[in-house]
């Protein structure tokens, strides 16, 4: 699709679910005088140990609907899952439509990493997808990445069950720390699935003190800033210059179920809570 974008217009956000918010948190701080269009794909959720075809073929159907039907003037992959295969075919298809997406932070861990033994945690998908593949074999070898595949994190974060999150971070955990094989200690620990910033507080407690938790919301906040104001679509102000209403600014979808996400803004997003969440009909 190539029809040019104005800089009127909502920014798109999906993800498989409520982890997307994370990202929209950091993007609503980021770019006060915009509006945003949410969607959880939670009726087609989990992405992570799906199949790529499955992904590319949700996002797909998102990007769709948030472009025909909300105009929306630039889209942000909240998922790490989705960024990784489907990333490179939106952009071909929609050629003129900033799209921003999101991949685990591995440079910016081994940057503050002092112990050199950065742990990688994510979706089965990301971590076996060829961009992720990519991005670590870019990576300096004096670094040391042990990568662990979280299943089941992402639902069980979904569905707010609190003793199965706590169960398989510990299970998660005490699995990359023996894979630390006697060498030197995980100092830095890359949250690649968004839903896992949902769980920061588990997972702190799962890890301890001295090891530092990368998400990566806020760098994509700025890199969404960045790609609008390069496209001339930032919106700086609103047009009569009030500060950003948190009553308007946003819009929510999801192709599961509204009360999930309702309570996923309450506890995650908004306090007091002022949206809610309207239930899609997507193919
Ligand atoms: N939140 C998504 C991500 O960042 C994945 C969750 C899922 O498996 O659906 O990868």
């Amino acid at each position: 699709m190539t029809s040019s974008v104005t800089a009127i217009g909502p920014i798109g956000v999906f993800d498989s679910g409520i982890g997307g918010l994370s990202v929209l948190g950091a993007l609503r701080k980021e770019l006060p005088h915009e509006q945003f269009v949410y969607v959880a794909d939670a009726g087609h959720a989990p992405y992570g140990e799906r199949d790529s075809a499955h992904v590319l073929r949700r996002s797909q159907v998102l990007a769709d609907y948030l472009y025909s039907t909300h105009q929306v003037k630039a889209l942000v992959l909240a998922c790490n899952t989705a960024t990784a295969a489907a990333v490179a075919s939106l952009r071909q298809q929609y050629v003129n439509l900033p799209i921003v997406g999101i991949e685990p932070a591995l440079k910016p861990a081994a940057a503050q990493s002092g112990s050199g033994v950065v742990a990688v945690m994510a979706t089965r998908s990301t971590l076996e997808s060829e961009k992720f593949q990519a991005l670590l074999a870019a990576q300096a070898p004096s670094v040391r990445y042990l990568l662990q595949a979280c299943d089941g994190l992402a639902t069980a974060i979904e569905q707010s069950d609190r003793l199965e999150i706590e169960a398989l971070c510990q299970r998660y955990v005490q699995s990359l720390r023996q894979a630390q094989d006697g060498g030197a200690r995980i100092d830095t620990v890359v949250l690649g699935c968004t839903h896992y910033a949902l769980a920061v507080d588990v997972l702190s407690k799962a890890w301890g003190p001295g090891v530092a938790l990368l998400e990566a919301g806020e760098p994509v906040a700025r890199r969404t800033r960045q790609v609008l104001k390069e496209a001339g679509k930032l919106q700086e102000r609103k047009a009569h210059d009030a500060p950003h209403d948190s009553a308007t600014d946003s819009l929510f979808y999801t192709t599961g179920d509204p009360a999930a996400l309702d309570q996923a803004l309450k506890d995650w997003l908004l306090k007091p809570m002022s949206h809610q969440a309207t239930k899609l009909q997507l193919p």
